[in-house]
């Protein structure tokens, strides 16, 4: 069974993410940014599996470089090593450029894009270490879908969409795998939206991860780098 690192596990899609690859028997670290946030959902990721041996909450703000390498050798040190890092962590929406507060596009820019190159860097030699493992990047078709009021998260999931690309074509014939998962609108509590006010035809955080564990399944040879997963019927314009 595979040991998986994934960022922003505590809600939303890495928690679905984190609750999928638990059930399926691997190990799995997850991360989020406040105590609070990261004991309740490794409590409850435990209680549902039935097993607190395999599921482990660390604080860790992707934006923060040190952080992240502490967070891994952590998850190194208590499972024997690394397979799987779902960078997942990311932070929404930020508003008209004209008036976009510059600590806003900073927010932006360091957790859905400086955070990924913090984990794919501490994470690397571990995966080399194993002989090889998977990277998953969780981008968003935002990044081809400009729209207005988003150019800077637009601009992340472009860039990060770019950056996943490059990083494949650099660390394929070390064995690992690199794939970035583009969704459409998922109902979650993205940008402190309620939960329960997305509608119906959104996709749900478990399709996302049904979508990352098909990933996983992928034979060593083959790739699916790049993933669109969308509403099947969302609303006509
Ligand atoms: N929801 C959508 O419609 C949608 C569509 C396309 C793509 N996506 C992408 O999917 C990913 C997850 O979105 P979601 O909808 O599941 O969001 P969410 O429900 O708001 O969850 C965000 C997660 O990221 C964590 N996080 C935020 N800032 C962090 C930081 N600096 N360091 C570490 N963790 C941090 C949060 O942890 P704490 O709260 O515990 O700190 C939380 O676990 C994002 O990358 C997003 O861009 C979402």
């Amino acid at each position: 069974m595979a040991v998986a690192f994934v960022t922003g596990g505590t809600r939303g899609i890495g928690r679905a993410v984190v609750e999928a690859l638990v059930a399926r028997g691997d190990s799995v670290v997850l991360t989020g940014t406040s105590d609070e946030s990261v004991q309740r959902a490794e409590t409850a990721v435990s209680l549902a599996a039935h097993d607190a041996t395999r599921v482990m909450g660390v604080v860790c703000d992707v934006r923060d470089g040190g952080s992240v390498r502490r967070a891994i050798d952590t998850a190194v040190q208590r499972f024997g090593g690394l397979d799987v890092v779902v960078n997942n962590a990311g932070v929404g929406v930020g508003g008209p450029i004209a008036t976009l507060d510059e600590a806003e596009w900073d927010r932006l820019i360091d957790t859905n894009l400086t955070g990924v190159f913090h984990c794919c860097q501490a994470a690397i030699p571990h995966l080399k270490a194993r002989g090889g493992g998977f990277i998953v990047n969780i981008s968003s078709l935002a990044g081809k879908n400009a729209f207005a009021g988003g150019a800077a998260y637009c601009a992340t999931k472009a860039g990060l969409d770019a950056f996943s690309e490059a990083l494949m074509q650099e660390v394929r014939y070390d064995g690992i795998r690199v794939a970035h998962v583009c969704p459409g609108s998922v109902a979650t509590g993205f940008n402190n939206r309620a939960p329960e006010a997305g509608a119906d035809w959104k996709l749900h955080a478990e399709d996302v991860a049904a979508v990352v564990l098909h990933l996983l399944s992928h034979p060593a040879r083959s790739l699916p780098s790049r993933v669109e997963i969308r509403p099947a019927q969302p609303p006509r314009k």
